[in-house]
């Protein structure tokens, strides 16, 4: 019996796993982009629909469209069209307060909806689900709270415009139509289903297994009525990382029984460690990632210790072979962070030459997180309480279409 569980896991951890809990390669290797995709059903992004972004934008579309960090799609192209018949959407997105400070990882989906908001026009909601890290982490109820507000002053601090966003803690909002929708959805998904879809067992706490039409429901207009009454058919479009994919998997295959639209997502890649693409980014790690709470001498030492180089071990070996791109973390986070895409493509060519040492694109790095992370700290310390309420109230938003 022992033995046959035990070859069972070992089976397990050959495979990638990816879903809202856990995120790991095969065999300590890259996550598989393209198999995800054909596992989960998704769409990839295309430069087609990233030109179209562009036309019905009529700006440059995000970095992170650009270099391919959002990859991935559930109908997107649906709320183009939709948008182009000048109907509009509103944007859903969320975070799991687990902990007190972001890292870099952190702020990706925070910084990219920010983006949407803008070049849409459009409203957003934001859930901070403080409940589901309180069952998770073992966190008790009143810091899951606290980290929840606390967390909020980071979101903010990302620049969102306060007439066109609502954010919401689930212990302080689940109820009324909300919760109407939840019974709704839960009513459509059976246990067998809940233990396919998420991997659920027989040994976790029911509170775990009564968790997803939480995350599930803010998917539609009806679970807000103070913000979109008589508005039951606005589409919702989803940005966030393709762990979560599975909670709206599970949305939008009870949506249409509900009479209800499914939402469109929008997901992006994982946000690789600093000792490379196959380590992890690891809360008891601090060493594993820059934090938005690091300072310019920690941020530099994290970067010259721990990021994981592609270039060649000697200098006369650098300047014949050039470093490996494909490996390269400095060269991989400057994709993310450097906006001059000249720039890069110099970069990335004269170091891939042997032309340009390792130390020295770790320096432009360096400079690069330090100015974000300086700009985000000084954003955050402007944040005020009275801020975080006027985010949080329940109250409608009167210009959020323009
Ligand atoms: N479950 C997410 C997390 O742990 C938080 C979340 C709630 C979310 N709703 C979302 C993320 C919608 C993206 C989109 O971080």
């Amino acid at each position: 019996m022992e033995v046959d569980k035990k070859d069972e896991r070992e089976a397990e951890s050959s495979e990638q796993v990816v879903n809202p809990w856990e995120v790991s390669a095969k065999d300590g290797g890259k996550i598989d982009y393209d198999k995800l995709i054909d596992k989960f059903g998704c769409q990839r992004f295309d430069e087609s629909l990233i030109d179209r972004v562009q036309r019905l934008t009529s700006r440059q579309p995000h970095v992170f469209l650009r270099r391919g960090v959002f990859f991935a799609h559930r109908d997107f192209n649906e709320i183009l069209d939709a948008y182009e018949k000048g109907d509009k959407f509103y944007l859903y997105t969320g975070r799991g307060p687990s902990s007190e400070a972001l890292h870099l990882g952190h702020l990706i989906p925070f910084m990219f909806t920010k983006y949407l908001q803008e070049a849409f026009k459009v409203p957003l909601v934001i859930q901070l689900t403080d409940d589901e890290k309180c069952m998770w982490k073992n966190l008790s109820v009143e810091e899951s709270q606290r980290l929840a507000r606390e967390n909020a002053k980071d979101i903010i601090a990302c620049g969102f415009d306060v007439t066109k966003t609502f954010i919401f803690s689930d212990f302080d909002y689940v109820g009324g139509a909300f919760y109407k929708n939840m019974v709704r959805v839960a009513k459509c998904v059976t246990l067998n289903k809940a233990m396919g879809i998420f991997g659920f067992s027989g040994e976790d706490h029911i509170g775990k297994l009564s968790f997803p039409p939480v995350q599930a429901v803010p998917s539609f207009p009806s679970s807000f009525p103070h913000l979109f009454p008589g508005k039951d058919n606005l589409r919702c479009l989803i940005p966030c990382a393709i762990d979560q994919d599975p909670y709206f998997r599970m949305t939008r295959d009870v949506a249409p029984r509900l009479g209800y639209s499914k939402p469109a997502l929008i997901e992006s890649s994982f946000f690789p460690a600093l000792q490379g693409e196959n380590g992890k980014m690891s809360a008891s790690d601090p060493n594993s990632a820059i934090y938005v709470t690091d300072t310019a001498k920690d941020i530099k030492n994290k970067i010259n210790r721990y990021a994981f180089s592609g270039g060649q071990d000697s200098v006369e070996k650098h300047r014949e072979l050039g470093a490996n791109l494909e490996v390269d973390i400095p060269v991989k986070y400057l994709s993310f962070f450097l906006e001059d895409d000249s720039e890069l493509e110099h970069i990335k060519k004269e170091y891939g030459e042997g032309r340009m040492l390792t130390g020295e694109v770790k320096k432009r790095l360096t400079e690069v997180l330090t100015e974000m992370v300086e700009r985000h700290r000084r954003a955050r310390a402007a944040v005020t309480d009275e801020m975080v309420d006027a985010f949080m109230a329940v109250r409608p938003l009167p210009s959020m279409f323009e």
